[in-house]
């Protein structure tokens, strides 16, 4: 129940499957309530009529609310408010930027973070060559940090773009390997994605008969993700360089998840036991990340916002397997990881729930 205790949050993305788990998140969490939920189809309709596994908990009684008045209406002075974007990138940019002038013009204090693409590059002109149009509000771009929030150093941000589902998931197994050093080459990255990844309007490649007993690459060397990759590990890196990273992306036969099998070379005298070290200091103390040695499966992580890596090494060679849930950990979770973090709450405030185990 809202309540003058408990920070309000609006909802964009209306009926979207990561907007839903935005919801389901926020369901429970105790610092923050559900001001508003957003959409462009569906105002005055329930959003537990929407999202009907939802029902029973107090997002029931919630309608949907025109995406304009949700970005521009009922700012308070003085008042702290979270806004989570679960719409399509293209589209978040400018929304961001009418939502963010318009709290600032009433005095309030908003943070935003993105859950779309739209934020995830500081330099305009990477983010039009990759997804080929102008970015709607370059001036933004510099108030916003977008990166694991695992990997943040330095100073809280005010707003934050959560990277990509596949990025989070093949970033997270390199990153305590190249932040140490020890990766020579180019790093081999191949995934394979649930059909959530592709959201909730089908399309002729992602449509159920397509995927449901398939298994197929795509977009090989050529996903948008992987500069992101590259961009998120350069910064990682000591010598600050971006490595090369050859991404081939698939389509499994499950609804949620990504599981990504990442191949490095290690610097010659790097042993087995020091690769495994790196690891498990680098992440010493997460709340979401575990290390281990035998390789994860999808079943321990997904519906949670945890990751579960798996080192192997043999010679100088490094293989870690990574699995998240793409709309939790790789959307909303992440998400909301950020959202606690602006807020100044701890990380994973709502974020601690067990998984299914079987889905
Ligand atoms: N699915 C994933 O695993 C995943 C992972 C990481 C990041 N993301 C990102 O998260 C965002 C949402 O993804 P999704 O999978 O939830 O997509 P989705 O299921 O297609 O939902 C997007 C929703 O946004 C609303 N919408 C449509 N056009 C819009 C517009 N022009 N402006 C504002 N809202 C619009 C629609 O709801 P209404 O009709 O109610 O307005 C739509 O249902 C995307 O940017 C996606 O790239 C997705």
């Amino acid at each position: 129940m809202p309540s003058e205790s408990t920070i309000p949050v609006r909802v964009f993305g209306g009926q979207g499957y990561v907007a839903g788990e935005v919801l389901r998140l926020l369901a429970l969490h105790p610092a923050v309530h559900v001001a508003c939920v957003s959409t462009t189809s569906q105002a005055g309709e329930s959003v537990v009529g929407a999202f009907p596994h939802l029902a029973g908990t107090r997002l029931d009684g919630i309608r949907f609310l025109d995406q304009e008045e949700a970005a521009t209406a009922g700012w308070v002075k003085g008042r702290v408010e979270a806004m989570i974007f679960a719409t399509p990138h293209g589209a978040t940019s400018a929304l961001i930027d009418r939502a963010l002038t318009a709290a600032e013009s009433a005095g309030a204090h908003a943070h935003a973070i993105d859950l779309s693409a739209d934020y995830r590059f500081r330099d305009a002109d990477v983010y039009a060559s990759i997804y080929g149009k102008p970015h709607a509000a370059p001036h933004r771009l510099a108030e916003f940090v977008s990166t694991v929030p695992e990997f943040h150093r330095g100073a809280t941000p005010r707003h934050a773009a959560q990277p990509g589902c596949f990025t989070t998931a093949a970033t997270t197994a390199a990153y305590p390997f190249v932040k140490a050093g020890i990766v020579e080459g180019p790093i081999f990255v191949a995934a394979i994605t649930g059909s959530s990844g592709s959201g909730r309007t089908p399309v002729a490649g992602t449509h159920h008969p397509e995927r449901a007993h398939n298994l197929y690459a795509y977009n090989a060397l050529a996903h948008r993700h992987e500069r992101e990759m590259r961009g998120i590990l350069g910064a990682a890196a000591p010598n600050g360089q971006e490595p090369d990273v050859e991404f081939v992306p698939h389509s499994g036969p499950f609804v949620r998840g990504i599981h990504a099998t990442v191949r490095m070379t290690m610097k010659s005298g790097t042993t087995a036991e020091a690769a495994a070290r790196i690891a498990a200091d680098a992440y010493e103390g997460s709340p979401f990340v575990r290390v281990g040695t035998s390789p994860p499966k999808l079943t321990e992580v997904v519906a949670t916002n945890r990751v579960r890596l798996g080192v192997a090494v043999r010679g100088r060679t490094l293989v870690v397997t990574s699995v998240i849930d793409n709309l939790t950990k790789g959307a909303a979770g992440g998400g909301i990881q950020w959202m606690n973090r602006v807020l100044g709450l701890p990380e994973s405030t709502g974020l601690l729930i067990p998984g299914p185990g079987w889905i």
